[in-house]
C-alpha cells in the first residue's frame, strides 16, 4: 500500500487570532529578585551574552557545559553539520545512566533522595508504606544495576530495542535507566495506549521484549496494563519476553494471567540478580531512545534521539530553566507528566537526575480522591518547582480557587507549563493562586523532535509575558517564515523553523529517512520545520499559535488526524472520515469527527458510541472523539481534497465563511445532518 499523502500545512489552518493583528499582552512581570539572586542566569544582559556566544562560537559553549557531565572519554570535535545529519560530541564515549547516578554516588551523594514516588492510593490520614516510596542514589543504583543485569539475563544486547508498557512508578524509572545502562535504547508506550497501538509500535521497532505491569491506578480504578499487552501479542510474534511487575498485588482480587516461557515477574527476575553492573561506555551518536509520536500522516513515527547531545541539552535545559540547585537539601522538582510522552522522559528522568535534585513522581489522577491532591502533594512534599500543561491549569480553574487554598504552597518557587499554548487566563490564575503572585511561570515551546526546551523564559533573567514562551534558549536560532522562507517582520505570523542544530535535535525517524526528510526539511530549504505557527512580537517575545499540519493537540498530547480517520474508517459501518479540532474549554482542542456510513447503514446515537469506543479501542482512551457527526458526504474540492477548513468551522459552531465555490456539489452544506440535533 502506499504512503498516504500529507494533507499539507496550512497556516489558515490557525485562524487569525493574534496573527498580524500587531496586539500585545500589556501585562510584564520582570523576574523576581530572589530569584534573580541566586539564579544560573541572573539578568537578560547575562542572558544576551550568552546567547550570542551560543550561536557565535557553539563549540565552546556546548563544549563548557559538556564538561560538567562525565565522560569515559572526551569527544575529539563538539559539532559535525551536514545538513539535515547533526552528530554532536563527536567521538565522545559516555552513558546517560552513569550521569544519572553514578556520577552523584562517586560524589558521596549516595544518601540524597533521588526519586520520591506517590502511588494514587497513598493516604496521608493512613499511609501505606508501599504507596509511598524514596530511593535515594545508592537505592537507585542497586535497583538499577540489578535490571540492568536482569535484562541481560533475558538476552537483551546494546542496541537491541526494548518496550517499556508501565503506570507510573518507579520501576518505570528504574526501568529505563537499566537499558540507558546497558546501551539498549527503550521505546516508552504511553499507559494509555491501547492493545493496537502496542502492536504497531513493538513491530515498527522489532523490539523482542516488552516491560509492563499487572496494572496501575488512575481515578481509583486499575488499568489493566498486562491485559492489553496479552492482547497485543495475539496479534504479533515479534515480542518473545514479557517481563511484569506485580504493581496492584492481588488487592480487590485483581488478576493477571501468565503464560509460560514467555512472561516473567520483576520480582522473581529481580531476587537473582547481581547489584553490580558496570555502565556501558557509549559513543556519543548510539541511540538511546525512540519515543513514537503523531505526524500528519499514517501511522506515528519512532523518533530517535542519541546519547551525548540529548543527555547535554537536557541536562543544561532543566539547570537554566527550572533552575535547579543539587547543592540545595530542599530543590523538590515535580513534574506532572506521564514519562510514556517526551515531557517525562526529559524533565521526570533524564535532564533531572544528572542536576542531583530530587525528582517526584506521582502516579495518579489530580482529582483522585479529590481535586485538591496535586497541592496536598506540593504541600506535603515541599515542592520547589512545579511543571504542568495548561490543560492540567484550566481544569483546576474550574475546579475553583478554594482547592489550592486549602494547602500552604509557600515551597513552591518556579512553575512550568508546557504542552499547547496557555491562553492568558489560564496563565494569570497559575501566577495568582498556585504561585502566591511570586514564582515566575516559565512556559517551555518545545517538542518530541526537540528532545528539550527550545523556547522558553529563563526565570531569574526573562520578563514574562502572559501567553508567550519569550525567548530561544542557547544556541536555538529560531525565525519565522512564510512559505517561501522569506522571514517575516514583527507581529507577522508565520511558519516557526529552526536554522542550526542543537545538541537534542532528533536524529531521524526510526526506519523511514524519506519521512524526516519530508516532514521537517523539505517545506522550508535548509530549516528544520516544526509544524507550529508563530510570529515574534516588537519585543522579540515568541507567540506560538498552533500546529499548521494535521496535528492536533489535545489536552497537551499530540495525535495525527489521520490516526483517528484511520482508527474510524476500520469499523465496519464506516465509509469515510474525516477530523478536525475544535475549541474545547478543558483540552484546549477537542476531536471533531465527521462520518459518512455505508449504505444502510444508521446513523443512530449507539453507532455514535460505538465509533467512540472504537477509536478508543484502536488507538487509547486520549483519540475518543468529542463529537461525531454523521453526514451524507464530505465536502471535497473538484480535485477532490476535503475541505478541512470548512470542516474545522462547521465544528467550532463558526458560519461556514469563505470561498465554497469548490465545492463537489453546494447542497452538501445542507445536507450535513447531525444526530444531536436530530
Ligand atoms: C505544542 C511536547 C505552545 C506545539 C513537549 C508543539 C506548545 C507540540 C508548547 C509538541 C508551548 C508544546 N506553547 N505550544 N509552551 N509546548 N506545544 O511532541 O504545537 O508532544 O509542536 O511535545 O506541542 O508536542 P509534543
Amino acid at each position: 500500500m502506499s504512503q498516504p499523502q500529507t494533507k499539507g500545512v496550512d497556516l489558515g489552518a490557525l485562524g487569525n487570532a493574534g496573527m498580524q493583528s500587531g496586539l500585545q499582552e500589556t501585562r510584564k512581570f520582570p523576574p523576581p529578585a530572589s530569584i534573580s539572586k541566586s539564579a544560573h542566569v541572573k539578568s537578560m544582559a547575562e542572558y544576551d551574552r550568552l546567547y550570542k556566544e551560543s550561536i557565535e562560537n557553539p563549540d565552546k559553549f556546548w563544549g563548557e557545559r559538556a564538561g560538567e557531565l562525565h565522560w569515559f572519554k572526551k569527544w575529539d570535535r563538539v559539532l559535525e553539520w551536514n545538513l539535515p545529519d547533526a552528530k554532536w560530541f563527536v567521538g565522545g564515549k559516555t552513558n546517560l545512566s552513569y550521569n544519572c547516578i553514578d556520577r552523584q554516588v562517586q560524589a558521596g551523594l549516595g544518601d540524597k533522595v533521588a526519586i520520591v514516588w506517590e502511588g494514587e492510593p497513598y493516604d496521608a490520614a493512613k499511609p501505606v508504606a508501599s504507596e509511598l516510596v524514596r530511593l535515594t542514589y545508592n537505592d537507585l543504583l542497586r535497583e538499577v544495576s540489578k535490571f540492568a543485569n536482569v535484562l541481560k539475563s533475558l538476552g537483551v544486547k546494546k542496541g537491541e530495542v526494548v518496550t517499556l508498557y508501565m503506570p507510573m512508578i518507579p520501576e518505570l524509572a528504574i526501568a529505563m535507566l537499566a537499558c540507558a545502562r546497558i546501551g539498549a535504547p527503550h521505546s516508552i508506550i504511553f499507559g494509555g495506549f491501547s492493545a493496537s497501538a502496542i502492536k504497531d509500535r513493538v513491530e515498527d521497532a522489532k523490539s523482542k521484549i516488552i516491560v509492563t505491569a499487572d496494572g496501575g491506578y488512575r481515578r481509583g480504578k486499575v488499568v489493566p496494563l498486562k491485559a492489553a499487552v496479552d492482547e497485543a501479542l495475539t496479534s504479533t510474534d515479534v515480542v518473545k519476553t514479557v517481563v511484569v511487575y506485580d504493581r496492584v498485588k492481588g488487592v480487590g482480587g485483581f488478576k493477571f494471567a501468565m503464560k509460560a516461557g514467555r512472561d516473567h515477574l520483576w520480582s522473581d527476575l529481580m531476587a537473582k540478580a547481581s547489584d553490580k553492573c558496570p555502565a556501558e561506555p557509549m559513543d556519543s551518536e548510539d541511540l538511546l531512545f525512540i519515543l513514537y509520536t503523531s505526524g500528519s500522516t499514517g501511522k506515528p513515527k519512532g523518533i530517535m534521539h542519541t546519547t551525548g547531545g540529548y543527555m547535554v541539552y537536557t541536562y543544561l535545559t532543566s539547570r537554566y530553566v527550572f533552575d535547579l540547585h543539587g547543592e540545595d537539601p530542599a530543590e523538590m522538582h515535580w513534574c506532572t507528566a506521564d514519562i510514556g510522552w517526551v515531557t517525562g522522559h526529559s524533565y521526570i528522568v533524564y535532564g533531572v537526575l544528572p542536576n542531583r535534585v530530587a525528582t517526584l513522581m506521582f502516579e495518579g489522577a489530580p482529582n483522585q480522591p479529590a481535586n485538591d491532591r496535586f497541592w496536598d502533594i506540593i504541600q506535603r512534599h515541599k515542592v520547589t518547582k512545579f511543571y504542568t500543561a495548561p490543560t492540567a491549569i484550566r481544569a483546576f480553574m474550574k475546579w475553583g480557587e478554594q482547592e489550592p487554598k486549602k494547602h500552604d504552597l509557600s515551597s513552591l518557587k518556579i512553575l512550568g507549563s508546557v504542552g499547547e499554548p496557555i491562553n492568558p487566563e489560564a496563565w494569570m490564575w497559575y501566577h495568582e493562586h498556585i504561585g502566591g503572585k511570586r514564582c515566575p511561570i516559565v512556559d517551555t515551546w518545545w517538542q518530541t523532535e526537540t528532545g528539550g526546551h527550545m523556547i522558553t523564559p529563563l526565570p531569574g533573567a526573562t520578563t514574562t509575558v502572559p501567553g508567550s514562551c519569550t525567548r530561544p534558549f542557547f544556541g536555538i536560532d529560531v525565525s519565522i517564515v512564510n512559505k517561501d522562507g522569506q522571514e517575516l517582520p514583527a507581529n507577522a505570523g508565520g511558519f516557526l523553523v529552526i536554522k542550526k542544530p542543537w545538541p537534542s535535535i532528533l536524529r531521524g525517524i526510526l526506519g523511514d529517512r524519506e519521512r524526516f526528510l519530508k516532514t521537517y526539511w523539505s517545506e522550508i530549504k535548509g530549516c528544520y520545520f516544526a509544524g507550529d505557527g508563530a510570529r515574534r512580537d516588537l519585543d522579540g517575545n515568541f507567540w506560538v499559535m498552533g500546529r499548521v499540519d494535521d496535528v492536533i493537540n489535545v489536552s497537551g498530547h499530540r495525535l495525527g488526524t489521520m490516526e483517528v480517520e484511520s482508527a474510524l474508517v476500520s469499523h465496519p459501518s464506516v465509509a469515510e472520515a474525516a477530523v478536525v479540532g475544535m475549541p474545547h474549554e478543558i483540552k484546549g482542542t477537542g476531536i471533531a469527527a465527521f462520518v459518512t456510513l455505508k449504505t444502510g447503514k444508521a446513523p443512530t446515537e449507539e453507532l455514535k458510541k460505538e465509533l467512540t469506543n472504537h477509536v478508543g479501542h484502536e488507538i487509547g482512551a486520549i483519540a475518543k472523539p468529542d463529537q461525531i457527526r454523521f453526514t451524507e458526504a464530505l465536502p471535497k474540492t473538484r480535485s477532490g481534497k476535503i475541505m478541512r477548513r470548512l470542516l474545522r468551522e462547521l465544528a467550532s459552531g463558526q458560519e461556514v465563511k469563505g470561498d465554497t465555490t469548490t465545492l463537489e456539489d453546494f447542497s452538501i452544506l445542507a445536507k450535513l445532518r447531525d444526530t444531536d440535533e436530530a
